[in-house]
């Protein structure tokens, strides 16, 4: 983390969990939690069915909602899909683009990550943008050249003024739900690595002030030391997230100097 240049964010992804009834019982649970000034941003990307309901809950307390997934239109014959200008209008604040579990999944490619990426930012979203290897590019040494790519895709057309409000998600697709947590050298190694690519394209201005997040695994017992890295600003929390406790103790583990 580096507080004086950009913002530290939490933000817990509860993917395909929680009904609207385990919502209501989470936020009970956790607004209370929330009473201790805090350092960082906290920001909760749920399902789209739950978005208006956690918009009312936690409207008191300083967390941002989000949408984990958008359609890169902004309306037309699309059906099923939800646009960013529909989320951006019920208060709506971030959008998870590209994580590794719709790449692999639903298809999404470098592609449609841009086209996402730049839609959100059009329609006043924070998009937070998913970049990671799998273990077999890891092993065969391309990480680095695999985040580039990545990176350079997922911004190509953003204008400098923009791009501050970009948000990355660095998840090594290995060490998602796996409980196999990257080193917190490893974390830094990346992070610090798309800092360099964002610098390149934008100037060390820009760079510096861009939240990078690490992603796979994180928990209370391996938050504190990875929050400590200089370019780690933040986590994006699959499994811990969804329990008020733990998430907590990952959001008081920002809370160090
Ligand atoms: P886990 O924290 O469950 O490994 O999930 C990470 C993730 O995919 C967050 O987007």
């Amino acid at each position: 983390m580096n507080r004086r240049y950009r913002k530290t964010i939490i933000a817990g992804n509860w993917k395909m969990n929680k009904t609207l009834t385990e919502t209501k019982a989470f936020a009970e649970e956790f607004k209370p939690l929330l009473n201790r000034p805090r350092w960082c941003d906290v920001v909760l990307c749920v399902p789209f069915v739950n978005l208006q309901a956690a918009i009312r809950l936690f409207k008191d307390s300083k967390v941002s909602i989000a949408a984990e997934n958008c359609h890169y239109e902004s309306s037309g014959a699309y059906t099923g899909e939800v646009s960013a200008e529909m989320l951006k209008d019920i208060g709506v604040k971030y959008v998870i683009i590209g994580h590794s579990e719709r790449r692999q999944y639903y298809n999404e490619t470098d592609f449609t990550v841009n086209k996402k990426v730049r839609a959100a930012l059009d329609a006043g979203l924070r998009p937070i943008i998913c970049v990671g290897e799998s273990l077999e590019q890891r092993e065969l040494g391309v990480t680095m050249e695999l985040i580039a790519y990545q990176v350079k895709c997922a911004l190509s057309g953003v204008s400098a003024e923009k791009v501050r409000h970009v948000v990355f998600a660095y998840e090594p697709i290995w060490a998602i739900g796996t409980g196999k947590t990257a080193t917190s050298q490893e974390a830094q190694d990346v992070c610090e690595f798309i800092r360099s690519i964002i610098r390149k394209l934008y100037g060390a201005r820009v760079a510096r002030a861009v939240t990078i997040q690490y992603g796979g695994s994180m928990n209370p017992k391996n938050a504190f030391e990875l929050l400590g890295q200089p370019d780690v600003d933040g986590g994006l929390i699959g499994g811990a997230s969804l329990k008020p406790d733990q998430f907590m103790e990952i959001i008081n583990a920002a809370n160090q100097d």
